[in-house]
């Protein structure tokens, strides 16, 4: 669905490239997760794939589509983002008016607004906070909120930017399920961005940045026996996984898996 080819993007004031020559394929309805430590060009990517950066070199494809000046606004429609600071993204007064209010800009009608926004407050199990302040929400509850209001845009691909690095581990949990659902629904492409190696394991797809480079690409599988990739990146792997490395035959093993062998 969206295709970046020798994506190359320097800062105006950065000496070195915060993207070099990367190039990258995401499928429809796939789950894709991006992992790197600080500074590696995640949210460059990012930002690149929203708009909010233009003068890259390199060419991007969305459903086959170069994407250029005269297209691009329509194409950006397909997207939706959540950021990751929970405390940024609110603009509605009530939990139900900063869900409408991307859909009110958009020129959505009433109904259809209501419609959207209450299907989505459903989605992420919010409803029953509709009418609640979001300022007095917990930091889950917060990116939940958050995510209704980009699944009320109906995006074919919707974008999270370590959206759960600033939240505690249960609401980290509380957001992996909801992505769990809307991938089980097959209809939407999640871009996964995280530092954390234990939440991409429900991902199909998994790409290791450093430097502004794409340093590892693959399966979950993959990725976690790329050591030298993990070494480079600074990444460290989840608890189950170094337990099963060196008490078992070192093979990929998720955690319930890994429970059920021991
Ligand atoms: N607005 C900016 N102006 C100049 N340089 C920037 C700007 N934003 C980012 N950079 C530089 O570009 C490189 C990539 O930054 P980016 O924010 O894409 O990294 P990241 O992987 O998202 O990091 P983090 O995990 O900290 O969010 C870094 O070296 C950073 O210092
Ligand atoms: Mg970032």
């Amino acid at each position: 669905m969206i295709g970046l080819e020798d994506i190359t993007y320097s800062y105006r004031t950065g000496e070195y490239r915060a993207l070099d020559h990367i190039s990258l394929t995401f499928r429809r309805g796939e789950w894709v997760s991006i992992i790197g430590h600080n500074g590696s060009g995640k949210s460059t990517l990012v930002k690149i794939l929203m708009g909010i950066l233009n003068d890259y070199e390199g060419t991007i494809t969305v459903d086959g589509e170069v994407l250029d000046d005269e297209n691009r606004a329509e194409l950006r429609k397909k997207f939706a983002i959540v950021f990751q600071n929970p405390d940024n993204q609110f603009v509605g007064a009530t939990v139900e008016d900063d869900v409408a209010f991307g859909l009110e800009n958009n020129g959505i009608e009433r109904e259809e607004m209501v419609r959207r926004t209450e299907e989505a407050l459903k989605a992420v199990n919010m409803l029953e906070f509709r009418e609640h302040e979001p300022s007095r929400l917990s930091g889950g509850q917060k990116q939940r909120v958050a995510i209704a209001g980009a699944l009320a845009m109906a995006p074919e691909v919707l974008i999270l930017d370590e959206a759960t690095s600033m939240i505690d581990p249960e609401g980290r949990q509380e957001v992996l399920d909801i992505l769990r659902t809307i991938h089980h629904q097959g209809k939407t492409t999640l871009v996964f961005i995280t530092h954390d190696l234990s939440e991409i394991e429900e991902s199909d797809h998994a790409v290791i940045m450093k430097d502004g480079r794409v340093i590892s690409e693959g399966t979950v599988e993959e990725i976690y026996q790329d050591a030298d990739a993990l070494m480079a990146s600074r990444l460290v792997l989840p608890f189950h996984m170094k337990l099963s490395k060196q008490l078992l035959d070192g093979s990929f093993m998720s955690y319930v898996e890994l429970v059920e062998r021991l």
